[in-house]
């Protein structure tokens, strides 16, 4: 799962627009937040609706929408975000963060604050992002008036409990025109169709998962059609979909065996529709440390890459078979975390396929000492799941990978591997709208022969002319490795032809190596062909991102 939040909310002034005279005397409260895969977004919303049921006036944005230096004019300032990669802020958040942390950040005597920092664990450089901006914002003379509060993949109790923290410290809002009013004005239920959500998944059908990659190839790639029938769910190109799956019933079995609780129906219905368990994270192992007492465990979690490491390849049911221990359900149970939905992103658009959602999906496995482990969902989709049977599905919104709304723009588009689906999506829809600007796409993979995703399409859209360019990476059908921004590298010159015209620039897929290889590529292409130093280079990239023409589906 990738994804940038839903921003583009910008000033929140449409929920409550009588409040706007009552306004003027009362303090806004302004709520910010950097959000990668859309939970930052939605408890920055939910702390914005409490907070208008008690009649305070709100400044909901997106901190990439946000002018940093109004900061120092704020008084209530509540800031929400997260972290991801090794401590790094969410991409809506880069532009915010360096501000403040950079020299010209103001002085901020006047701003009352709080953070709520969402990370993961299982990361050393945990709630980094949100730890720094706190430290900061003390730092240049804000009041801190309530904890950050540092919140885990399981985030929402800890979110609630610091929303209500926060407005508890804040001063109630002066108003006589306020509490009584808004419940009237704010126009809650304008909207009040049934909607599915994460919470409230729809029931589809599986059409077909069929394997795209070859026979010889190292991975095993499915394009995967989903049916959403009469469910009304519209999506946009950009969007991901979420899907919710109960866990392997054979897994199950093998980790009740192992913990010789097989005869506890309870645990194993826990264990396949309530709990997480091809997902292994820290807290875990060193729970399990405690039950098994295990030297190479004890070693295991005082070494904190190494540590880092296993949670990586292993699963659960590794660290039961490999270090047994006599555990009770509510012992196990204590240990694990809430299962959770995944996210991809969509590789088709309505307008081609109407009631179906199209994915592209690689198998996430392993051989450990001869047994294969798994990914939750891409393992059924390639090993288990059949035609008619059902996932739980719904649309994650990401306004942050969006196709430019003039149809007469050009687009780059990079995104090798399954990075290629969201862009199957871009061309189903520029096709359908006959829209006139170029399309150029960038695809990188093993190998033509076993790799090529989607092969017959490309070549359709370049016949028909829809699709201007297409440059290809096959990285290992030459004794050197090509990569697509080797080929990026190689047109540096019309690249950068093309953004000066005015493209929009699309990034899709692996995060950790690709796209910042990817982005080191573009700033030397742009700091080589616009003859610019490496600052006015990555001043002019940051100009693209902050004018929505660079924007990143990466995960
Ligand atoms: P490789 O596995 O042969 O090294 C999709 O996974 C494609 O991305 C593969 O061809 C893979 O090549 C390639 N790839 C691996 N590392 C990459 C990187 N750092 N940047 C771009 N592409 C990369």
């Amino acid at each position: 799962g990738y994804l940038a939040a839903v921003a583009n909310q910008g000033q929140d002034s449409t929920a409550a627009p009588a409040l706007a005279t009552a306004s003027a005397t009362q303090t806004t409260l302004t709520i910010l937040y950097g959000s990668q895969t859309g939970n930052g977004r939605k408890v920055a919303e939910q702390l914005a609706e409490l907070g208008r049921a008690e009649g305070r006036v709100i400044n909901l944005q997106s901190m990439n929408d946000y002018k940093p230096k109004q900061l120092a004019k704020e008084q209530q300032l509540l800031l929400v975000v997260s972290t991801h990669g090794e401590g790094d802020p969410p991409d809506d958040a880069i532009g915010f963060h360096k501000f403040l942390l950079g020299k010209r950040a103001p002085k901020l005597d006047g701003v009352n604050y709080s953070v709520l920092a969402l990370g993961d664990s299982s990361y050393e450089q945990f709630c980094q992002t949100g730890r720094e901006l706190d430290e900061r914002l003390t730092e240049l003379g804000a009041t801190r008036v309530a904890e950050r509060v540092d919140c885990d993949v399981d985030f929402q109790d800890a979110a609630s409990l610091w929303q209500q923290a926060v407005l508890a410290a804040l001063p109630q809002p002066s108003s006589n025109d306020g509490v009584a009013a808004t419940a009237e004005i704010v126009p809650i239920g304008a909207n009040n169709v049934a909607t599915f959500n994460r919470d409230n998944p729809y029931a589809a059908e599986l059409i077909v998962s069929q394997k795209i990659t070859g026979r010889q190839s190292s991975k095993d790639i499915r394009h995967v059609e989903i049916d959403l029938a009469d469910s009304d769910i519209s999506y946009h190109p950009g969007d991901a979909l979420g899907i919710w799956l109960d866990n392997d019933p054979q897994l199950v079995e093998q980790i009740l065996e192992q913990l010789q609780l097989t005869a506890d129906d309870s645990l194993r219905q826990q264990l396949l529709t309530e709990f997480e368990l091809t997902l292994l994270h820290p807290g875990l192992v060193k729970g399990w440390a405690e039950l098994s007492v295990c030297d190479e465990l004890t070693a295991l979690i005082a070494d904190s890459k190494a540590l880092r490491q296993f949670v990586t390849n292993n699963q659960l049911i590794d660290v039961v078979t490999r270090f047994p221990a006599q555990v009770t359900a509510a012992q196990l149970t204590k240990l694990l975390r809430k299962l959770t939905p995944r996210l991809y992103s969509i590789a088709s658009a309505q307008s081609e396929v109407e009631n179906e959602v199209h994915l592209t999906v690689a198998e996430v496995a392993a051989e450990h000492d001869g047994q294969t482990r798994l990914g939750a969902i891409s393992g059924a989709l390639a090993r288990r799941l059949e035609s008619g049977d059902e996932l739980r599905v719904y649309i994650e919104p990401n306004n942050h990978f969006r196709l430019p709304e003039n149809d007469a723009t050009p687009v780059i588009m990079i995104g090798p591997g399954t990075g290629i689906a969201p862009f199957r999506s871009f061309m189903q829809e520029r096709d359908s709208r006959n829209a006139s600007g170029d399309n150029w796409l960038f695809f990188g993979n093993p190998t033509f022969t076993d790799d090529f995703l989607y092969q017959v399409e490309w070549q359709n859209y370049v016949k028909s002319g829809l699709l201007t360019r297409i440059d290809l990476a096959f990285s290992r059908d030459q004794a050197h490795k090509i990569y697509v921004q080797d080929r990026l590298r190689e047109q540096a010159k019309e690249l950068y032809v093309w953004l000066e015209r005015g493209a929009h620039l699309y990034v899709c897929g692996d995060a950790t190596r690709m796209a910042k290889d990817v982005e080191t590529a573009l700033l030397a292409i742009i700091e080589e062909q616009g003859q610019l130093d490496s600052e006015q280079a990555s001043d002019y990239l940051e100009q693209l991102r902050q004018s929505k023409r660079y924007q990143k589906d990466v995960y």
